[in-house]
């Protein structure tokens, strides 16, 4: 009876999900249509792109590329720019030709960073004070990236270029984390967890890559990506019950995924809750998300009382 029930869960979260991934699509291509081909382009930036002299945009990676075509349409908008590259000479070509191109751009400053360093780096330190000299800063984009010259598997290329991937890491993720702390005023507030969440894609991503990778070179090495919700251990806090499964079961669950699927929830109220946040999101602006983030807010806050009401007995 068990497994008949269990197969009949199954069915029914994956009729749920395949319906909701229609409504997601055609959602989506609406907003596409929208955004794209209906709506006014003119009264869209002027809605959101209000220049002034002291207002900065940042732009790593500015001399090439995306960064280049970002600074570009920035100091058309008329934003004071921080460009942020790796060689000094084609800063100082780009600076002069926006100069030429846009004289409605009142400042352009540029400084030399290599991002492939590290996150407790000197250089850091003094990229910061050189920002903290900006009166206010509107816009930051976190595009700089490094990439392969070439495709290549994840083993040959630590052979090739020795350093490749601890470069990859600080110019792809740690420049994110390091410019989006300095740049935030320390007030702001931010939705929580975001680090751990932005980590975690990065090892979904980096395992379904490296999956694809050696299905062929050594098919017989199984990669999964599992992407749990909650589960009843110390790091979520939660005693297990019909939506927070024990570790125990939830590996049980996971290990008979083994062969059969390379990313998966596992719990199939986990894979249904994924969908339903992704659909929300999608079709009642954020609704989920909002309501997810005053959650985390509620309990931040019951920690920290918990935390401030053992200081108070500990002092007594
Ligand atoms: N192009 C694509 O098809 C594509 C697709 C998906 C995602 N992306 C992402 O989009 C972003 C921009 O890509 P793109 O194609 O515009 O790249 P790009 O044309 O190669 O330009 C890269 C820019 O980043 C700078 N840069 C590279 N390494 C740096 C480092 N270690 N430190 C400081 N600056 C560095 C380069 O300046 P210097 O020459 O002075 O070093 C250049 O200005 C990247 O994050 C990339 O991963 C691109």
């Amino acid at each position: 009876m068990e497994p008949l029930l269990e197969w009949f869960g199954y069915i029914i979260t994956w009729y749920i999900v395949i319906r909701i991934l229609i409504i997601q699509w055609l959602w989506q291509s609406l907003k596409y249509i929208w955004i794209h081909y209906l709506q006014n382009h003119n009264d869209h930036y002027r809605k959101y792109f209000q220049s002034s002299r002291n207002n900065w945009a940042i732009i790593t990676g500015s001399t090439d590329g995306i960064g280049l075509a970002y600074s570009q349409q920035l100091a058309k908008f008329g934003y004071p720019l921080f460009l942020i590259s790796r060689s000094m000479d084609k800063l100082e070509i780009t600076k002069q030709q926006l100069q030429q191109q846009y004289p409605q751009c009142p400042e352009i400053r540029i400084f030399q960073f290599d991002f492939s360093e590290n996150f407790e780096s000197n250089n850091y330190d003094h990229l910061e004070r050189a920002i903290e000299q900006l009166p206010s800063i509107d816009i930051l984009i976190n595009n700089v990236g490094k990439s392969y010259r070439t495709a290549e598997f994840f083993n040959e290329i630590s052979r090739i270029e020795p350093n490749f991937h601890r470069s990859i890491i600080n110019v792809n993720i740690v420049s994110v984390f390091r410019l989006t702390l300095i740049c935030l005023p320390p007030i702001c507030p931010m939705p929580l967890l975001s680090a751990y969440s932005a980590t975690k894609s990065c090892v979904d991503h980096f395992t379904r890559c490296i999956c694809l990778e050696l299905r062929e070179q050594c098919p017989k090495i199984i990669i999964q990506s599992i992407l749990p919700g909650f589960v009843a251990t110390k790091m979520s806090r939660m005693s297990p019950s019909i939506t927070v499964p024990s570790a125990n079961s939830y590996v049980q669950s996971a290990l008979h995924t083994i062969g059969h699927t390379n990313r998966t929830f596992v719990h199939h109220l986990h894979c249904l809750h994924n969908k339903f946040y992704q659909l929300s999101n999608y079709c009642f602006l954020d609704f989920y998300t909002r309501i997810a983030y005053k959650q985390m807010l509620k309990l931040r806050q019951k920690y920290l009382r918990r935390k401030e009401g053992q200081k108070f007995e500990r002092i007594q």
